[in-house]
């Protein structure tokens, strides 16, 4: 396994390759669903290529920027381990200068849900990622359907900007208890893990009651909410796959997400139809 830190460095690099290119970014921390991207991108292309930075502009003041798990030496080993090519490690000053040209999201998708409750969040998630797409040239690129709204937002940018990569949607790996892996779960006590629960009950109940013929999302809601009493819930959501909401649930067209705070921690999850 190659490591680069120097972005023209790495493209230069890749762009002689006659091989497919499939590309995992992410921010490190790396656990079983990133691991599991990684795998779907080694079993189908030639190269793999893995990135790992903690991309300052898509954190709001105030949230978990500086105290982001980071780990450097396990994250090099998970990669190793999984037959990763190459793994870039790009600084923040490498990816950003003084007075850049950004992306924006779009100006209904890009700011409901986690895009409202982190306003500019997605403008520096669809930055970084047109960057390293334009270092990187995958192929191929792969992106965990647990972060829902993320992955419709990319899915746009590369049908809005022409881009020349297919985006290959992975489904959410959870914990045998249910809980989605994320690397935030490192922030939670053992009773807060448990807390945190009540999050994939609520949805799971939620799948329940639509099996028993339930459509109405405000009736399901308010049962969500009853399980997930002791968190600070900041959404519950039933929109279609093009993000807009719905009052009532669409069979295989539907996602329920859900955001909400155990302890200082805030968590996402989703369940798609
Ligand atoms: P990060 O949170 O590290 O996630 C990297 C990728 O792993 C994302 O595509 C995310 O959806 C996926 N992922 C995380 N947890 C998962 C799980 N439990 N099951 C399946 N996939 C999972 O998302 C980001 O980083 C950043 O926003 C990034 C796209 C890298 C841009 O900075």
């Amino acid at each position: 396994m190659k490591i680069f830190r120097d972005p023209i460095a790495l493209q230069q690099e890749l762009k002689g390759l006659q091989s497919s290119i499939g590309f995992v970014p992410t921010m490190g921390a790396l656990h079983l669903g990133h691991r599991t991207l990684i795998e779907e991108a080694r079993r189908r292309n030639g190269t793999v290529v893995v990135s790992i930075f903690v991309n300052p502009t898509q954190f709001l003041e105030g949230e978990d920027l500086e105290s982001y798990p980071r780990n450097e030496e396990a994250d090099r080993r998970i990669c190793e381990l999984s037959g990763v090519d190459y793994l870039f490690y790009p600084s923040a000053e490498r990816m950003y200068g003084q007075d850049d040209v950004y992306v924006g999201a779009p100006d209904v998708r890009g700011y409901v849900l986690e895009g409202a409750s982190r306003a500019g969040h997605f403008d520096g998630v669809l930055t970084v990622v047109l960057k390293l797409f334009h270092i990187v040239t995958p192929t191929h690129a792969y992106f965990g359907k647990k972060d829902a709204q993320q992955l419709a937002l990319i899915k746009q940018m590369v049908q809005d900007f022409f881009l020349h990569v297919n985006i290959v949607a992975v489904d959410t790996v959870r914990e045998s208890d249910g809980l989605a892996l994320s690397s935030r779960n490192l922030y939670l006590s053992d009773a807060e893990r448990h807390e945190a629960l009540k999050i994939s009950y609520a949805l799971k109940r939620a799948t329940t009651m639509i099996a028993q013929g339930i459509r109405d999302t405000a009736v399901i809601t308010r049962e969500m909410h009853k399980i997930m009493g002791s968190l600070e819930v900041e959404y519950i959501a039933f929109v279609d796959n093009e993000f807009h909401e719905l009052p009532q649930v669409e069979i295989d067209n539907t996602i329920i997400l859900i955001a909400a705070k155990v302890g200082t921690t805030r968590l996402i999850d989703n369940i798609q139809l």
